[in-house]
């Protein structure tokens, strides 16, 4: 754990000179080290290896960044490559790290799939507290440390318009091939538990039938999506890889009977928006 420490760090200046010329302000990590650091009330937190704080921005649904131009000025993602090495401290999960594209292709790192930002405006190591109740710190478990969550997102409704619209579920939100490649996973991965029908076995419930209507009836996709991300396989959770979890998920809804379509489902559809209904 570490506690607002502040640390001078002395660049070489030839690092510099290339972080300057490959774009200006923007410069990729070859490695992040997610530490903890702990609020004066006790709360812990998320910190990169300077102790500066990890902050998630709730608009950044499914593990997408919607922060780009002055906003990513302001709150600097956290830029890594498909090499950069991410590491826990033994109190957190490495299972929760990991990384999402951005618009211009390049990648920042996730902590349980938010994408993670530092603040220009902060002192090192220091937290810095957000008035628009946007960007929350990260606890240790992968939850945001505020409740703004539900708020912004209804503030929010309505303003989604750089994430893909969706239909229903009864309209074929994936297709046949994407369920079959999700089935393939599903065998692999999790019918030892679930068992190859999904009717389950003594090691895991059955996740088609009643049981599946009774627990995600009135959820969304996202929801599922979200559930299976962060908890399966158990202590395993998030190594699939998020188009994977979505592939898989669209097997389980295919086994229940939901049509496929025309379109593959991906992690850049509002999948919140698709309620799974009976
Ligand atoms: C080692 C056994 C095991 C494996 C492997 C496993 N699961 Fe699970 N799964 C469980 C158990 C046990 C639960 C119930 C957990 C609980 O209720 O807290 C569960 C719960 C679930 C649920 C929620 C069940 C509900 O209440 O409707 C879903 C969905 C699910 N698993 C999907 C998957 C998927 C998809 C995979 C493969 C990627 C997978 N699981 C792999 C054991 C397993």
């Amino acid at each position: 754990m570490k506690t607002g420490l502040s640390k001078l760090l002395v660049l070489p200046l030839a690092l510099l000179a290339v972080a300057a010329l490959a774009q200006p302000g923007v410069d990729v990590r070859s490695s992040v080290a997610f530490d903890v650091a702990q609020l004066e009330d006790g709360s812990q937190y998320v910190v990169d290896e300077n102790g500066n704080a990890l902050y998630a921005y709730v608009r950044d649904e499914q593990g997408i960044s919607r922060c780009y131009d002055d906003c990513a000025a302001e709150w600097v993602p956290v830029r890594v490559s498909s090499t950069s090495e991410l590491s826990a401290s033994e109190e957190l999960s490495e299972a929760r790290l990991g990384r999402t594209s951005r618009r211009d292709g390049s990648m920042q790192a996730t902590f349980q799939w938010w994408p993670v930002y530092v603040s220009a405006n902060a002192e090192p190591g220091a937290a810095v507290s957000d008035e628009s109740g946007e960007w929350l710190l990260i606890t240790p478990e992968g939850e945001l440390l505020q409740d703004a969550l539900a708020q912004a997102a209804d503030a929010d409704a309505g303003s989604d318009d750089e994430v893909a619209a969706v239909g229903s579920l009864s309209s074929g939100v994936f297709t046949e091939a994407q369920a079959q490649r999700g089935a393939d996973v599903y065998q692999q991965q999790c019918a030892m538990c679930h068992g190859a029908n999904l009717r389950g076995t003594p090691g895991g419930p059955a996740i088609a039938g009643g049981l599946f209507d009774l627990t995600w009836g009135d959820q969304t996709v996202g929801d599922l999506y979200t559930y299976v991300h962060g908890n399966m396989p158990p202590g395993r959770a998030g190594s699939l890889g998020n188009q994977t979890y979505v592939d898989v998920v669209t097997h389980i809804l295919s086994v229940n009977g939901y049509p496929a379509g025309d379109a593959e489902l991906t992690v850049d559809h509002d999948l919140d928006s698709i309620v799974i209904t009976d």
